[in-house]
């Protein structure tokens, strides 16, 4: 069985692209509003939606044929970076060969032992991924791990992280995901020591949390393109006006940081889809999704790669040198619809590989990051940099029963089975499928040189 995310959009992009271009001009602000924005309310988004109920057309599909993206490219082995020697690394033991490994390749396998923590024991998930307390009624989704089909891959250990973490400090850059990601992590390491948050912003955004005993202290910095935006967006996440993003400079809340961190693992992605002007060298020079401004239409894919080189450079060219990881874009699993036109995703078990195909616009934005991060690995290298892909999009896009759906809001369902709900086809519940990230994540940190 194949499994076409939007079986239409072929026919209808030759045929509606103008009609879809304006259409999905006006939806773009509202997608984002609920999925990218962080305090949410989905009542008066949905009351408010009046296009809600207009032909399911992908809010992000591009006029792109499925051939171009047929010859996907993945990257080749990179030059193998410096050795990093971690204290306490013995525990993580990838008995094979590993050089050849690509871990980002493999199945999820059935994996009895079940979830690593619960919401009884994780006490810093957002309540929209709280997927078992807002009353999702299956768990099998919790019975699954990600298996590398050349190599094992162990489990995320929280003590023997917590112990290379001595001392230390990591940061978390990137949207919403990269928040969902964080917590997971911190999720699983409550096993062993409950983190203190030491710091947020106001809205609660942007984190820092110290593990007192390991001297640990972990972040998490929203800065959803990572270079210098202006957003217009409200507390209900509203847009009053285009994003303004300076594909020149960065977003120095994070490049401030920098020097602090001896672990960063960075992602950028799909807020780069919305409506928004490029400025560059002072000037407008086009936008995204800008019809009547008489601006060039550039494409998400001129800024997404401005973007991510800008970021890779900095990263390259700074003097300090901690350990990055840069995540890929992740897939969302909206079927029979988008978010705004009833799509739903109600799996309860993985894909297995080939049973889905890859969205068009992750894998262009995947395309760019791997590109783009290979050619900084190589410069990165000679300068004693660890740079290191972190490609979980294909394996989470095997995963479409890893999202909240309809149960991102506390008992969607409380009395009528068929209320109208919104599905969160994007983020990921926890305990899910995103605390495989951290198993890849430890083995890169650990084993790093081995691999790509
Ligand atoms: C940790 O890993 C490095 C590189 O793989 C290795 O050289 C080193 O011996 C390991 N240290 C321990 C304590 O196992
Ligand atoms: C955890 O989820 C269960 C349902 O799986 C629910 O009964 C319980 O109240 C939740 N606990 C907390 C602390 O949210
Ligand atoms: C952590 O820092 C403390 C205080 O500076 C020092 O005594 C200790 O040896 C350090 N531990 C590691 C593993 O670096
Ligand atoms: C905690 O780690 C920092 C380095 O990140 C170090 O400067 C400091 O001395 C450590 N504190 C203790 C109490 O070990
Ligand atoms: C911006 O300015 C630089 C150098 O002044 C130039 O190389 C580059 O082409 C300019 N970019 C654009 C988009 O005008
Ligand atoms: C659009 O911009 C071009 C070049 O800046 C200008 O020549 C043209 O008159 C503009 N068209 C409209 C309708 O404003
Ligand atoms: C998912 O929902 C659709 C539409 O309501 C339904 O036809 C289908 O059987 C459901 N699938 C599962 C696995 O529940």
């Amino acid at each position: 069985m194949r499994f076409e995310s939007n079986p239409l959009s072929s026919l209808h992009k030759q045929n509606h692209f103008l009609v879809k271009f304006a259409v999905s001009f006006l939806l773009m602000g509202l997608a984002f509003r609920i999925f990218f924005s962080d305090s949410i309310r989905l009542s008066s988004v949905l009351e408010t939606t009046p296009l809600a109920e207009q032909k399911p057309e992908p809010p992000l599909a591009e006029p792109k044929t499925e051939d171009s993206l047929a010859e996907q490219k993945t990257v080749s082995s990179l030059p193998s970076s410096p050795t990093f020697d971690f204290p306490g690394n013995e525990s993580q033991t990838s008995q094979n060969d590993a050089k050849k490994c690509d871990i980002f390749k493999g199945d999820w396998i059935p994996d009895p032992s079940g979830p690593r923590y619960t919401n009884e024991s994780c006490h810093v998930m957002e309540a929209h991924q709280n997927c078992m307390k807002n009353g999702r009624p299956d768990s099998g989704y919790f019975y699954w791990r990600w298996s590398p089909r050349d190599c094992d891959l162990p489990k995320f250990n929280p003590q023997s992280f917590l112990d290379m973490m001595r001392n230390k400090s990591m940061a978390f850059i990137g949207d919403s995901i990269s928040r969902n990601h964080v917590q997971s992590l911190l999720c699983i390491l409550s096993q062993v020591e409950q983190a203190d948050e030491v710091y947020h912003d106001k809205e609660y955004r942007s984190k820092r949390w110290h593990f007192l005993s390991h001297n640990f202290t972990l972040s998490v910095i929203w800065s959803p393109f990572l270079i210098k935006a202006a957003i217009f967006e409200d507390m209900n996440g509203a847009s009053s006006s285009e994003i303004q993003l300076y594909l020149d400079k960065l977003d120095n809340l994070w490049t401030d940081q920098f020097n602090k961190f001896d672990y960063a693992v960075i992602a950028g992605g799909k807020w780069f889809l919305k409506t928004a002007i490029y400025h560059e060298n002072g000037t407008i020079t086009g936008c995204h999704y800008c019809p009547g401004k008489n601006i060039t239409e550039l494409g998400y894919e001129y800024a997404y790669r401005k973007a991510v080189e800008l970021v890779l450079n900095f990263i390259t060219g700074s003097e300090h040198k901690p350990m990055v990881l840069f995540r890929t874009t992740t897939p969302d699993h909206f079927e029979n619809g988008e978010w705004f036109s009833g799509g739903y995703c109600n799996r309860t078990v993985p894909f297995r590989e080939g049973e889905v195909n890859m969205k068009d616009v992750d894998g262009v934005m995947r395309n760019i990051e791997l590109e783009e991060v290979e050619k900084a690995a190589g410069i990165g290298s000679e300068k004693g940099l660890m740079l290191k892909i972190l490609d979980t999009t294909q394996l989470s896009l095997l995963r479409p029963d890893g999202h909240p759906g309809p149960y991102r809001q506390f008992q969607p369902f409380p009395k009528d089975q068929n209320a109208k709900v919104q599905n969160d086809c994007l983020h990921w519940c926890l305990p899910g499928p995103i605390d495989s990230w951290n198993d890849l994540v430890m083995e890169l940190l650990v084993n790093g040189d081995k691999y790509r």
